[in-house]
């Protein structure tokens, strides 16, 4: 398989042959300045925006990134159909839903129930009317690990790869270590000035332990910056799957599979390096994962002046509340949003109600966007 071009392997050109890797999005993804939103609140703010939400037109967001390698590992394992986990709006099964036919990969998805929302219901009635896809109910989330196990022993024909709760692996962390190098060449080039601070949503903390790795990497080699910038990742699940020992423990765990892949001793980083460039925000969980906050709302509603930028309120909408906060607060250095929920058109599907009990429940329940388009 001929590796796409990726940064990560202009890093670690011995990576070539030796890490697969599957090209589904498009990049590099833009940068736009965020400032004209936010005048009304912080005059004064350097604040950028990174628009992973524009990664693919057929599913966009940040799991496009996590999906390029875990699809490639799946295709070197022989699989032929890929699980994802996660609640019923999960944006990673969404993601890997519309992307995996196009590697000639089959989809499976194990879902469990969430607070309702517009996000949500959507995403899971497009997960319910995939044809060629099989989809499997659960009562509760604590019934996962059963489940997974399930899948792996009764669909054995077809060699399953079943990823965790948002692909949350060292192998998944490597597809935002390339996004680090992305955005840090993105500075070198001068498309942005070197923010000092990076928001965004952490959830599963594949994609903050892949960032947190990436910028420490670019600034040892001088790429964009000297210092990294400080990743605020605003928790969107509760402590302890979001814990910063834990998300630490994750990028130290790519960093060691870079360099068992790569042989390059650069692309090792300790854990209490990686931790010094983190701070975990649990200031906007709210009721916990998935209940909108006011706060949250609020961001929405700013943030959405900028054109085409959507954001949830399970995910983005909180991590661009925790960004708001922090401006409200004096931030004055240059700050960067990182827009991970997609904002592609997801396809259309009908009305009609589905067959399981458990999803017609939950739907008939959920919200639906209002007529300007705002998603609640
Ligand atoms: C839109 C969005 N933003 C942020 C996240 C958090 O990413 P992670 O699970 O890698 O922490 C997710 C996770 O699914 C997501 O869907």
């Amino acid at each position: 398989m001929h590796p796409p071009e990726r940064p990560i392997f202009e890093a670690f050109p011995a990576l070539r042959g030796r890490l697969p890797w599957v090209a589904l999005g498009e990049w590099p993804t833009p940068v736009q300045p965020l400032a004209p939103a936010l005048r009304a609140i912080a005059p004064h703010a350097e604040a950028w925006v990174k628009r992973d939400d524009l990664s693919s037109p057929v599913y966009g967001g940040n799991k496009v990134r996590t999906l390029e390698v875990l699809f490639a590992e799946a295709l070197e394992a022989g699989a032929r159909r890929v699980w994802s986990t996660g609640a019923f709006g999960t944006n990673h099964g969404t993601a890997a839903l519309l992307h995996a036919p196009r590697v000639g990969l089959r989809a499976g998805l194990v879902l469990f129930p969430q607070p309702r929302s517009a996000c949500a219901a959507e995403n899971l009635r497009v997960m319910l009317a995939a044809e060629d896809a099989e989809v499997q109910l659960l009562p509760h989330w604590s019934a996962l690990p059963g489940a997974m196990g399930w899948v792996r022993l009764r669909r054995r024909a077809e060699r399953p790869f079943v990823m965790v709760p948002g692909g949350a692996t060292p192998r998944g962390a490597l597809g935002y270590v390339s996004a680090a190098l992305e955005l840090a060449l993105q500075v070198a080039e001068g498309a942005l000035p070197a923010p000092r601070k990076l928001f965004l949503g952490v959830g599963s903390t594949c994609t903050t332990a892949g960032l947190l790795l990436g910028l420490r990497l670019a600034a040892r080699r001088g790429i964009g910056f000297l210092a990294p910038p400080e990743v605020v990742a605003v928790r969107v699940t509760p402590w302890p799957v979001t814990a910063a020992w834990r998300i630490a423990a994750l990028a130290r765990r790519a960093s060691e599979l870079l360099h068992r892949l790569s042989g390059d001793p650069r692309a090792l980083v300790d854990e209490a390096t990686l931790r010094a460039g983190l701070r975990v925000d649990g200031g906007e969980l709210g009721r916990g994962y998935g209940h909108p906050t006011r706060r949250g709302r609020e961001a929405i509603r700013r943030f959405g002046a900028l054109e085409g930028l959507t954001l949830d309120t399970t995910y983005s909408g909180k991590a661009a509340a925790g960004m708001l906060r922090a401006l409200r607060a004096g931030l004055r250095e240059p700050a960067l949003f990182w827009s991970t929920k997609s904002t592609a058109p997801l396809p259309a599907v009908g009305d009609a109600p589905p067959p399981q009990a458990l999803a017609r429940a939950w739907l008939a329940g959920a919200p639906r966007r209002d007529a300007a388009g705002a998603r609640s």
